[in-house]
C-alpha cells in the first residue's frame, strides 16, 4: 500500500493509472476506521481496479463548539486497517494541503442541505460539498461510495455530482451495524458504557415504526408519536430530531407512501448521534 500526502502526487498517481487504463474506486472518510468503512472498501473494490481511501478531518465541516479538536486519529490502526482491507492508496492530507490560508472558494448546495442536520449544524454541507468536490478533483475517481448512515449527506452529494456535471458515479453502502443493532461510527468511541447501552434506543425506535408500517399504519404524527414514545423512555436522550421525509427531495410527507427516509438525531451526554431507515410500502 502506498501513503500519499501531497495533492500533486496523488493527482499525478490517479493520471498515471487512468493512462493505463484503470478504473479507480474512492472512499473519502476522516478516519478512526470501522467496519462500516471496510465494508465501503469492499464495495469499492468490487468496481474498480484500484482503490484509493483518504482520510482526512475536514475543519470546515465542523461548526464552532463541535468535536475538530477531539476527533479520534488512531493514525497507525488507521493505517494497518486500511492495509488489511486491501487499500491501493492511502491519501493523508494535511490541511496546508487542502486548504490554502486565502482559501475562498465554496460549494453549496441549497436545498436539500436545509433541513434534518443542516437545520442545526448550519455550514456543515458547505463544509462537506467543498472538500468531496476537491477530493474528487485530487483523487479523479471513476467511482466513489458513501455510507447510508449519513443518508442527507450521501443526497446532497449526489445532487451536487448531478448539477456540476461531475462524471463520477456514487454508490451507496449499507448501513453497518454492531451484533446490538447500534449503527457504526467513529463517534460512538466518545460513548460511556451507560451511554452505549442508552444509545440501542434509535434501533429500537426505528424497528418499532417499521413494525407499524407492517400493521398498516401510514400516518406519519401518529409514526412519530410511537417512535418519539421509545426515545422518551431513555431519560439520557435528548431528541434533536424525527423526521419523516420524501426519499429523493427530504421534504417532510404526511403519510408514509412509496419511500420515506425517518431519520434520527439524538444526543446522549456530549455525543450526537444519527440513524436512520428507509421505509417501503406497496402503494395502498
Ligand atoms: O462522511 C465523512 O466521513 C465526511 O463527511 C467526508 C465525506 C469524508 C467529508 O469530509
Amino acid at each position: 500500500m502506498e501513503i500519499i500526502r501531497t495533492v500533486r502526487e496523488m493527482q499525478r498517481w490517479a493520471l498515471e493509472e487512468k493512462r493505463k487504463g484503470r478504473f479507480i474506486g474512492f472512499v473519502p472518510t476522516m478516519g478512526c476506521l470501522h467496519e462500516g468503512h471496510l465494508s465501503l472498501v469492499k464495495l469499492a473494490r468490487s468496481r474498480s481496479d484500484l482503490v484509493v481511501l483518504s482520510i482526512f478531518v475536514n475543519p470546515i465541516q465542523f461548526l464552532p463548539g463541535e468535536d475538530f479538536s477531539r476527533y479520534p486519529r488512531p493514525v497507525e490502526r488507521d493505517e494497518s486497517l486500511c492495509l488489511e482491507s486491501g487499500v491501493d492508496v492511502l491519501f493523508y492530507p494535511d490541511s496546508a494541503q487542502m486548504y490554502a490560508p486565502d482559501h475562498s472558494v465554496i460549494i453549496e448546495e441549497t436545498l436539500l442541505s436545509r433541513g434534518l442536520c443542516g437545520a442545526t449544524r448550519s455550514g456543515h454541507f458547505k463544509g462537506v460539498t467543498t472538500v468531496v468536490a476537491k477530493l474528487f478533483n485530487i483523487v479523479i475517481p471513476d467511482v466513489a461510495v458513501f455510507g447510508q448512515k449519513d443518508a442527507q449527506q450521501l443526497r446532497v452529494i449526489q445532487r451536487m455530482i448531478r448539477d456540476l456535471n461531475i462524471p463520477v458515479e456514487i454508490i451507496p453502502g449499507p448501513i453497518v451495524r454492531e451484533p446490538d443493532g447500534l449503527a457504526m461510527s467513529s463517534r460512538n468511541r466518545y460513548l460511556t458504557p451507560a451511554e452505549r447501552q442508552d444509545a440501542l434506543c434509535l434501533r429500537r425506535a426505528l424497528d418499532h415504526v417499521e413494525k407499524c408500517i407492517q400493521e398498516g399504519e401510514r400516518d406519519v404524527e401518529t409514526l412519530r408519536k410511537e417512535l418519539a414514545g421509545v426515545l422518551d423512555r431513555v431519560p439520557a436522550v435528548r431528541v434533536e430530531y424525527i423526521e419523516f421525509v420524501d426519499d429523493e427531495t427530504l421534504q417532510p410527507v404526511k403519510r408514509v407512501e412509496r419511500l420515506v427516509l425517518v431519520a434520527l438525531a439524538i444526543r446522549i451526554g456530549l455525543t450526537r448521534l444519527i440513524d436512520n431507515t428507509v421505509l417501503m410500502t406497496r402503494q395502498d
